[in-house]
């Protein structure tokens, strides 16, 4: 089963108090930190576009970019025609869009989706590859102290709006000597119409970065790193922090 196929459907009810106004404002302030004049953004893995509607509110001009089909489409669906925003279905390890930007950003752990040395090296050298003279890049992941400290747990997610009950159950298997957790998915979206239930199962699957390891792979793409912390904070990672987020240049 593909990633974030009918899954998407339910991506943005599964996520409805995720804070996407706040962190938008708080990735706003680490780019003004090294870019105050940063206008045109590129955003890899923009799903379903929570974040790419939030930038172009804040003034930038987004391309979003996804290789998922359908969440591209519930993207298009819940954009209209906001100005300023473009969305392609491309690949990150891949795509060249023959266009510079101020800022490249992947959030919502995107980075981690990309599992092997070479889907990371690829990746952020599409990142690279876009990134304009003197523009940044800004990236979260899943932090490998966190990860191995505080282990992956199985959760159980309930939602749901005037048409539905859905409850996500996430299991999640650690593979500690490839730096990757398997996360699989179940979700039973029940109708409040007429109580069916559907059910929908994919497996996702997570690496977690330690800084050294990152260090060597900015420099081989090569990136400059300008910052890491530990994500909504100016902290240091740490084993609390599950999210980090790097600026790149
Ligand atoms: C956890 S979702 C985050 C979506 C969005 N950034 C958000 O915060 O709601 C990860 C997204 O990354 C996309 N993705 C993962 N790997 C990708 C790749 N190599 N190229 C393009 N999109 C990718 C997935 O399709 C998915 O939409």
């Amino acid at each position: 089963m593909p990633v974030f196929g009918d899954y998407s459907k339910y991506y943005d009810l599964l996520y409805q108090d995720k804070d996407y106004e706040g962190e938008a404002r708080y990735v706003d302030t680490l780019i003004k930190k090294y870019l105050p004049a940063a206008h045109s953004m590129l955003e890899f893995g923009c799903g379903t576009g929570r974040y790419t509607r939030e930038f172009a509110r804040l003034g930038y001009s987004v391309h979003g970019v996804d290789f998922s089909e359908n969440m591209l489409a519930e993207a298009k669906k819940k954009s209209g025609n906001i100005e300023g925003l473009r969305f392609s279905c491309g690949d990150m390890r891949s795509i060249r869009l023959r266009e510079e930007f101020d800022v490249v950003v992947a959030l919502f752990h995107v980075l981690s989706y990309q599992t092997t040395d070479q889907d990371v090296l690829d990746a952020l050298k599409t990142v690279r590859e876009h990134v304009a003279p003197g523009g940044i890049a800004v990236l979260d992941f899943w932090y490998g102290p966190a990860v191995l400290t505080q282990q992956p747990q199985v959760r159980v997610k309930e939602v749901s709006d005037g048409n539905l009950n859905v409850t996500r159950i996430a299991q999640p298997i650690l593979y500690p000597n490839e730096n990757i957790v398997r996360i699989d998915y179940d979700a039973f979206i029940e109708s409040k119409t007429d109580m069916r239930i559907n059910k929908i199962s994919e497996s996702h699957y997570m690496r977690y970065f330690f800084i050294p390891e990152l260090s060597l792979i900015w420099k081989s793409v090569p990136l400059e790193m300008l910052s890491i912390e530990a994500w909504m904070t100016d902290d240091k990672p740490g084993t609390n922090s599950w999210a980090v987020v790097a600026v790149l240049r």
